[in-house]
């Protein structure tokens, strides 16, 4: 089938790709004339694993373009995949998916499915609707359909086309048979529900995810208090299959583009609507607590952080994504420079992006051992595999004091120990000694 996406950022490029790797004929429709151009060479203008490989093996099916009167003057399917950032009052800005509904309805010649993907506040779709019916040409039919993504960054070829279910939210029969059919070849399981509950949906789980993880950081900062270590109990928590072991692993909270705003978003949304939600607004809370843990930690080894010099390992809001957006890094290193320390950060991905934030403020490691050369204290941020594999004797030998905070527990507490680094991670004070019998 031919389909048009709107919008190549992450949703929007890994669902064209993996519609092309199904066989379908993409175009994707992008302002960004230097993203378009990057495109059509076959080069991601996001960092993902699988994603060039597929881009070429699948580039007869996939097309770039700025021209989006002509792309959908043709269109029969578009789904809108463009960006919803936050307002100033939580809630989610959709002001990019009118403009790309708008030009769609003025532009499109013959009767058309518009499938929004752009994760939107309840109601948006029909909202959506009734602004393309204002703009459309005559005799010409417009439906619309809710279809959720679900793919997280790292993994987000994978997620798409091995998807643990698609969930699909229309109002009519031949809106449902049209993505019954694109989505055929992917042979996953399809959840239908009327709209509303289809946008309703995406919401519920990442405010579910959220709460999770929010949950096992409380548990894991009351294992600090009470000497018990969180490694074994999220462990024996992820048996009981009505928990599950997944979004159990404490840290420094959790970053992204989805998790904060998406929050975000529910609880304004609720609160206009007269409902106050005060799980999600507790998550909330733990959480902006909770990505400051490693300055807290730090604070009870240096009262003052003034010409202490303080190697920040790992920068992107988590391991294989070069993205910042709202990783604990940004607020960590702001409070650091605050307080006068001298600041050498290290990320595998993300290091461009962190210099057009920060430029010369801070110092670029090229690689992990450089990062903690004469550090006073070592802040592990991001899980990457480099980091894992220190060994106490490189922070022992390197550093000028060998203190490691790990707010994403990815050492091993008594080899960092017993090896003569002052090492700390969340939850896990108390010695790990799971057996099962
Ligand atoms: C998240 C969801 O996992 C996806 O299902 C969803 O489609 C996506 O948002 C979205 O709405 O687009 P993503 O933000 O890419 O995906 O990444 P996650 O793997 O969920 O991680 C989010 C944050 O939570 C990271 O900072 C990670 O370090 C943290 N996290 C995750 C934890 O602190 N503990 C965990 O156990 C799991």
């Amino acid at each position: 089938m031919k389909i048009v996406v709107t919008g190549t950022g992450y949703v929007g490029l890994i669902t064209a790709v993996c519609l092309a790797e199904k066989g379908h004929f993409v175009i994707c429709v992008e302002a960004d004339a230097s993203k378009v151009e990057k495109l059509r060479n076959g080069i991601p203008t996001i960092h993902e694993p699988r994603l060039r490989r597929l881009m070429r093996k699948n580039r007869a099916r996939l097309r770039f373009t700025t021209n989006y009167v002509s792309a959908y003057n043709e269109a029969r399917v578009v789904f809108i995949c463009v960006g919803t950032p936050q307002c100033s009052d939580g809630s989610a800005n959709i002001k990019n998916v009118e403009q790309a509904a708008v030009q769609i309805a003025e532009n499109v010649r013959q009767n058309c499915l518009v499938v929004v993907k752009s994760t939107v506040p309840v109601g948006t779709n029909e909202k959506v609707l009734e602004l393309m019916n204002k703009y459309k040409h005559k005799n010409i039919e417009l439906h619309i359909a809710s279809n959720p993504e679900f793919l997280a960054q790292g993994s987000a070829v994978h997620d798409t086309l091995k998807a643990s279910r698609i969930v699909i939210g229309t109002s009519d029969k031949k809106s449902s048979d049209i993505l019954r059919r694109i989505y055929s070849p992917f042979k996953l399981p399809i959840i239908e529900t009327n709209i509303r509950s289809a946008e309703m949906i995406k919401y519920a789980c990442n405010n579910f995810l959220a709460l999770k993880i929010s949950y096992i950081n409380e548990i894991a900062n009351l294992c600090d208090i009470f000497g018990a270590n969180i490694g074994d109990i999220a462990f024996a928590m992820g048996k009981d299959p009505r928990i599950g072991p997944s979004f159990l692993k404490a840290g420094t909270g959790y970053g992204g583009s989805c998790f904060p705003k998406d929050t975000e978003a529910l609880y304004a949304q609720a609160a206009k609507n007269g409902y106050e939600l005060k799980t999600v607004k507790a998550a909330i809370e733990v959480n902006k607590t909770q990505r400051m843990w490693s300055i807290k930690k730090l604070g009870e080894i240096y009262p003052r952080f003034e010409g202490l010099k303080i190697s920040v390992l790992g920068l992107a809001f988590k391991p294989n994504t070069d993205d910042l957006r709202e990783a604990p890094s940004l607020y960590v290193v702001d409070e650091l420079l605050k307080r006068g320390a001298k600041v050498t950060v290290w990320d595998r991905e993300a290091k461009k992006n962190f210099y057009s934030v920060y430029g010369d403020y801070v110092t670029y490691a090229a690689n992990v051992y450089d990062a903690i050369c004469a550090a006073d204290a070592c802040l592990i941020l991001t899980e990457w595999d480099e980091i894992r594999k220190l060994r106490s004797t490189d922070f022992v030998e390197l550093m000028a004091v060998p203190v490691v905070i790990d707010g994403r527990n990815c050492l091993n507490t008594a080899k960092q120990i017993s090896g003569g680094v002052k090492y700390f991670s969340v939850g896990r004070g108390a010695p790990r000694e799971r057996r099962l019998l």
